[in-house]
């Protein structure tokens, strides 16, 4: 039996012995231990030994958990890399015994509801995970790219052409003919130095580039979250390779076991950041390891909830814009997409349907107070679901997780929608509220003390607009305004039409407050004084109008470009990337800008962040091809609606039906 027929035939469970990554330095990870904590890194190992060892079965039956590329340098002389590991593998195995048929998640694509719902129904499909390890379902490596392609799939290099093709047809279908700019001349320059490669293939870029910085910390690495703008400018660019290969490559970090000190988190948790090691062997050669940080050494120590979250995001991001939707039907990439689920929809002590996280674990990664249910992840974690919806091939094995997903997502929205609006009537029955409320009609829910409204506040809120505050918890309503939140709520649909609207009717109206010099805020406004000694720990790196707290972060431009495109004020964007142009060529691309207008380049800013070069980027060939950023947005779902409201009906709260459901949107 060739090899690749052997993987894709065998489906038998691996025994932990040979799962357990502490004995599994032969198979192809890098591990050093010592008495609190373990270093296990991701390495290339020999074709010889992935491919010829058929004998001993269970080494081969999970190859996806090698890097499937070789790559051994001798000095000076690169050996081939081998693409063993982008296979499309629509044709593959059964994996837990559940006969997987590959059906096209094209319909739930655009139809997601379809599948039958009923509220608070958990009884999702577990990813079953052994010894720290989940057992994922087979995947066929490709051996040869002459021989054993499976049927009917695409060989890698044609099917790099047809992503390239996707892009040049996309770019014949722009409505205008747009000339590049110097500056985008040298943005793109600048993006393309920023690559980094993995057995000389593109795979990601690092988060700075700075050449003047001594102590680049981790800016080195290859970020998850920054990497999103990246890979939207290549995707529009028509280059989709990087792309992919990121995607893949971090799918495989995804199951690797970490440990802080004795304790391992959950098995879906995507990495924050990966770095390409160069790592010497014997005889004057070297390898090429990838090293994940799950958090394990980063500062605080924090997991990165928003990595899988974003992860999701750009596959479906990367099948809308190339149209290679088999990247995402493939079982590999599927089983990914529900680790990651399972994480987030695991049943807990939980009351609300917002995910619980710690502080810093998302693009505010330092202590800022938005530890409970920053508004961030909720955002991020419904466009990951609605993403989701669209890409899970639906099959026996998986409709109770398509069914979770569509639960979880209509009393997501109706939390967030009904609980984190302020304007200015809210706040005024806010400002009026009972408290000491015992009941299920309580008004006052979260028992809020009015005298918790910051006078900063009362006096800001426009009468036009609103916006979705930063954090709920019992007792406590985060004012702050965070703009990454509020934007994806705008982009994913998590606010109703209205609040939409508003939310963009708010920067408008305070366009001085949080777009000022240079866009965006991360928030407004910042915490001073006693409030920032208590909320930030006083942490010197964020102090008033800076860096995490009101500092302004051009990353932000792209997502505020993709908000108003999809609200139709394109006019808003417009004004927003001309202030950038003047600036960030000149002020040599920084990662953020200090002050309450963003006026100074923010003191321990990095020069040349790759998230501020492609955040420009992406936004200008946005504006530029609307039509394009419209792949990258998500409608009203009015099913959605229909299922919480009767679910409201059925406690007697509420008339189910599909006008009850509409009007409920109507806030
Ligand atoms: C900072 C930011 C984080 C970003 C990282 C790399 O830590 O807070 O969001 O991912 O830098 O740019």
């Amino acid at each position: 039996m060739n090899a690749i027929n052997f993987i894709s035939n065998y489906t038998m469970k691996l025994p932990s012995r040979v799962l357990n990554l502490r004995n599994a330095s032969f198979l192809g990870f890098r591990h050093s231990c010592n008495t609190s904590c373990c270093e296990r890194k991701l390495f290339c190992r020999s074709k010889a030994f992935l491919f010829n060892s058929s004998k001993n079965s269970q080494f081969h039956a999970y190859p996806s958990r090698f890097l499937g590329f070789q790559r051994v340098i001798n000095n000076t002389e690169k050996l081939n890399c081998l693409p063993s590991f982008f296979p499309q593998s629509r044709a593959v195995s059964r994996p837990y015994g559940v006969s997987v048929e590959a059906r096209v998640a094209s319909r739930v694509r655009d139809l997601s509801t379809s599948v039958e719902t009923r509220v608070n129904d958990k009884n999702f499909e577990r990813i079953y995970v052994q010894n720290g390890i989940s057992v994922k379902p087979l995947v066929v490596e490709r051996i040869d790219k002459d021989e054993n392609i499976v049927g009917g799939e695409v060989p890698l290099s044609e099917d790099a052409n047809n992503v390239k093709n996707t892009g040049e047809g996309l770019r014949e279908g722009k409505s205008e003919i747009s000339v590049e700019s110097d500056i985008e001349k040298e943005a793109w320059s600048l993006l393309r130095n920023a690559v980094v490669t993995y057995c000389g293939s593109p795979i990601g870029t690092v988060a700075a580039n700075d050449p003047g910085d001594k102590q680049p910390l981790n800016y080195d690495q290859v970020f998850i979250r920054d990497f999103v703008p990246s890979a939207l400018a290549f995707l529009l660019k028509g280059e989709g390779e990087i792309v992919k290969n990121f995607l893949l490559h971090t799918l495989q970090l995804q199951s690797w076991e970490k440990t802080v000190d004795c304790y391992s988190p959950g098995q879906g948790l995507m990495p924050a950041s990966f770095k390409v090691r160069t790592v010497p062997l014997d005889d004057n050669k070297f390898e090429e390891v990838l090293d994940p940080d799950f958090g394990e050494s980063a500062i605080g120590r924090v997991a990165p909830v928003d990595s899988g979250l974003w992860w999701i995001i750009l596959l479906r991001a990367y099948g809308k814009i190339t149209g290679d939707y088999a990247l995402q039907e493939r079982v590999d990439v599927q089983t990914g997409i529900k680790l990651i689920l399972n994480l987030c929809l695991a049943d807990g002590f939980d009351m609300f349907p917002s995910l619980l996280v710690t502080d810093g674990s998302c693009m505010i990664d330092r202590r800022m107070g938005i530890h409970g249910h920053p508004l961030e992840i909720q955002a991020l974690f419904y466009a990951a679901l609605r993403s989701s919806r669209e890409m899970l091939t639906v099959n026996e094995g998986s409709k109770n997780l398509v069914r979770a997903i569509n639960n979880r997502l209509s009393a997501l929205s109706f939390h967030i929608r009904e609980y984190y609006w302020v304007d200015m009537k809210k706040i005024n029955e806010i400002y009026r509220y009972k408290t000491e409320e015992y009941s299920m009609d309580a008004t006052n829910k979260f028992n809020i003390y009015p005298e918790q409204i910051p006078s900063w506040l009362m006096d800001w809120i426009p009468e036009e607009g609103g916006y979705l505050i930063g954090n709920l918890q019992p007792a406590h309503m985060d004012f702050r305004f965070f703009t990454l939140g509020n934007l994806w709520s705008i982009v994913s649909s998590l606010g109703t039409p209205k609040q939409n609207e508003a939310i963009l009717n708010l920067i408008e109206a305070k366009w001085d407050d949080i777009v000022g010099h240079m866009p965006l805020k991360i928030c407004y406004p910042a915490v001073e004084n006693e409030e920032w000694h208590i909320i930030t720990g006083s942490d010197p790196k964020n102090t008033p109008w800076s860096y995490h707290n009101g500092g302004s972060w051009p990353t932000l431009l792209w997502q505020f470009t993709l908000a108003c495109v999809k609200m139709g004020r394109l006019e808003l964007a417009q004004k927003a990337v001309g202030l950038t142009e003047k600036r960030l060529s000149i002020d040599h691309w920084p990662e953020y800008y200090d002050t309450r207008s963003g006026k100074f380049i923010g003191k321990q800013s990095r020069l040349y962040q790759t998230w501020t070069i492609a955040g420009f980027l992406t936004s200008k060939m946005m504006v530029e091809n609307p039509q394009m950023a419209a792949l990258l947005f998500w409608e009203e779902d009015y099913e959605l609606l229909e299922i919480c409201v009767c679910a409201l009906s059925k406690s007697g709260r509420k008339k189910c039906s599909r006008g009850a459901a509409k009007s409920q949107i109507l806030v």
